[in-house]
């Protein structure tokens, strides 16, 4: 199910100045157009190449706050989000019914507001902060994730163990089956094995499409697991 279908940016901005001069999103401006065909969609490349800055902005833009959590969460620590928000134009089929926006690095603040607004029986019954960070997440996807929503996730695996990553998989799995779509920033070349996804990769030549076993993130990995004695040799200079 796709309730984003594709994404635009219009409108009169700076490209000089954040976020509009970051590569990825000044390419963004000359497609036009970045479909989101599949109910999997991920955003993967280096750090730094803008994946965080637009899908902030597509969670802000779709309703969601800025530091996470699901659409009917207004808190607010502190305004973190760039003005990319009001520039994205954002074509739509159906709303979604459930939906939410994980950020990882502050699922912290996300975990306290849950805990103290809602019945953490809804949770798994566990306190999030009595449990690990990668064990708070995957109770959260597992018991708050109702199915035909939307979820938009930056970096989920910086929580969690390979084990986990496999277990998050086949909880997307279940929610893609039940109507769901996803939009996920990652480098766990675990994650982005799902298959029937799209993976867009951003670096500073923009956006584009790439199979699974082209990416970096695939390619760097195998090199190491294949040979991690030749490769910290190479990389230690021994
Ligand atoms: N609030 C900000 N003001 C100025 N530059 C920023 C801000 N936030 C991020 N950046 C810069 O924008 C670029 C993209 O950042 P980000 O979207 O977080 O990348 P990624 O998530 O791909 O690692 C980086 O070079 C980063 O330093
Ligand atoms: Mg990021």
């Amino acid at each position: 199910m796709n309730y984003i279908k594709g994404i635009r940016l219009c409108g009169n901005y700076d490209q000089d100045y954040y976020p509009f001069n970051i590569s990825a999103i000044r390419y963004l401006s000359t497609v036009g157009n970045l479909p989101l065909e599949k109910p999997v969609t991920f955003f993967v490349g280096e750090n730094g190449t803008g994946k965080s800055t637009l899908i902030e902005a597509i969670a802000v833009a779709m309703g969601f706050n800025g530091e996470g959590g699901s659409r009917d969460f207004f808190f607010s620590t502190q305004d973190t989000h760039s003005e990319l928000c009001d520039y994205l134009t954002i074509s739509k089929s159906v709303s979604p019914k459930d939906g939410f926006f994980l950020r990882a690095e502050s699922f912290y603040n996300t975990a306290s507001f849950l805990e103290e607004n809602s019945n953490m029986l809804r949770y798994g019954g566990v306190s999030f902060h009595n449990q690990s960070h990668g064990e708070s997440f995957l109770a959260l996807a597992m018991n708050r994730f109702e199915g035909n929503g939307l979820y938009i996730l930056d970096e989920p695996e910086s929580a969690l163990s390979p084990q986990r990553l496999m277990s998050l998989l086949v909880v997307i799995d279940e929610l893609v089956k039940n109507n769901s779509q996803f939009i996920i920033a990652t480098h766990s070349p675990i994650l982005m094995a799902y298959p029937n996804a799209d993976i867009f990769e951003f670096s500073e030549k923009g956006i584009h499409k790439v199979d699974y076993r082209e990416t970096e993130h695939y390619k760097i990995t195998k090199q190491f697991i294949d040979n991690p004695d030749r490769m910290v040799k190479y990389l230690l200079n021994d």
